[in-house]
């Protein structure tokens, strides 16, 4: 078993790999060295802990503050990161010891949040005196800041502005969930048939990188104006049931729990492959066939294989979870340039008064942060 310090060595060396190749995040860090932006602040931050993450809260911990970190999802956890940040001098709370580790991080009264999904945010509102501002990441979390109410600090919205769905979402997962997938299970993905679940940018990336590996790709989605763009994306478009019966390999990106249920997997081909891509652990629902198994066989570290009775053999990967992130696989760069929108917006956050609720992103950041790559990736004197 891996010594923690091993674990950390790892992680940090995989940030030095990633940092040579698209240093965006280590240029701002030596900004925020020069300019102090949280001084004195404590930032609570709620994350997927993966070496990723550890690369971003390295570099903004240059900026001066404490930062306090808990993991938005323990099936992410990354363990050389948790040991990374303990060793940068940060309390991470995972969940293991049994406590709620969103109370753990607000028991440090932090004046600042950064959320995954919006949990922390949502604990820190029975009690919000002192916050004075959050950053809110990703599409599941922003359903539920919209779904709140009287929210007495600006909550900046970093999902939807120009990069995130474009880069992000679309390039980086689609790009890192394939990947993801052989290496998990050495398949070699040309030539397979697989079912898209969401055509919303995440599935659109899956659609896009999944063509390019070589698949026959279908696109099941049910508002009917994303499922005509996946027509026109020249994408068959079948119901689910019709889908399920000839893929080889099932991804969903709905954001939305029980989007494939036990009963549809029933008359799915046999030997399926199943994995998700979204937020969540549930948009699969893998207890329900986990309960009505008659065989389950584990083949490898995250690759189950379930024989639904009366049905057909299905191999669940990661155990639903977003494959991407619990392998603490992909392609970092679009992870990157969010980060790098994420810092720029916490700068702001610290330096500037921001009115209350959702905010949108500041105008003209993205575009600096869109400078800063190009900067990182062209040859030098190109701008
Ligand atoms: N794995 C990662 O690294 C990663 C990165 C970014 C976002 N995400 C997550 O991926 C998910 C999708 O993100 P997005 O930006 O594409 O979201 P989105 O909301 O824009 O798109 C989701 C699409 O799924 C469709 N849909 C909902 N229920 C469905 C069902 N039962 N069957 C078929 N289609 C259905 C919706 O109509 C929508 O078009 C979110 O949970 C998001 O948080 C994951």
């Amino acid at each position: 078993m891996a010594h923690d310090d091993d674990r950390a060595f790892a992680a940090e060396s995989q940030i030095g790999r990633i940092n040579t190749f698209f240093p965006i995040l280590p240029r701002l860090g030596n900004r925020w060295a020069a300019s102090r932006p949280w001084e004195g602040l404590t930032i609570g931050v709620n994350m997927h802990l993966t070496t990723l993450t550890a690369a971003l809260l390295r570099e903004l911990s240059l900026g001066g503050g404490t930062f306090v970190v808990s993991s938005c999802n323990p099936a992410t956890t990354d363990k050389g990161t948790v040991e990374l940040l303990r060793n940068l001098g940060m309390d991470v709370y995972t969940g293991g010891d049994g406590q709620d580790r969103h109370q753990q991080v607000l028991g440090h009264k932090p004046d600042l949040l950064v959320d995954v999904g919006f949990e922390l945010i949502g604990a820190a509102l029975a009690n919000p005196d002192g916050i004075r501002g959050a950053i809110e990441v990703t599409r599941s979390g922003i359903t539920k800041l919209r779904a709140a109410s009287d929210i007495p600090f600006p909550v900046i919205n970093i999902n939807d502005g120009r990069l995130k769905d474009a880069i992000e979402n679309r390039h980086g997962v689609g790009e890192a969930i394939w990947s993801a997938v052989g290496r998990l299970t050495g398949m070699h993905l040309a030539g397979r048939r697989c079912v898209v679940v969401g055509y919303g940018p995440v599935g659109k990336g899956l659609a896009a990188y999944g063509r390019s590996a070589g698949m026959a790709v279908d696109v099941v989605e049910t508002d009917p104006i994303r499922r005509l763009f996946a027509h026109y994306d020249g994408y068959p478009t079948p119901p689910l049931a019709r889908a399920l019966n000839t893929a080889g390999i099932v991804v969903t990106a709905t954001g939305r729990s029980g989007s494939i249920t036990v009963d549809e997997l029933k008359n799915a081909r046999d030997g399926v492959v199943l994995l998700n891509a979204g937020h969540g652990g549930d948009e699969i629902d893998i207890s329900a066939i986990a309960r009505i198994a008659d065989r389950v066989d584990n083949i490898a570290e995250q690759v189950v294989r379930y024989r639904i009775d009366g049905g057909p053999r299905v191999t669940v990967l990661a155990d639903g979870h977003p494959l991407n992130i619990v392998l603490n696989n992909g392609s970092p760069e679009p992870v990157l340039l969010h980060f790098a929108v994420l810092g720029l917006s916490l700068e702001q956050l610290a330096t500037l008064k921001l009115g209350s609720g959702e905010v949108a992103l500041p105008e003209g950041l993205e575009a600096d942060a869109a400078l800063l790559a190009l900067e990182c990736l062209l040859p030098e004197g190109s701008l």
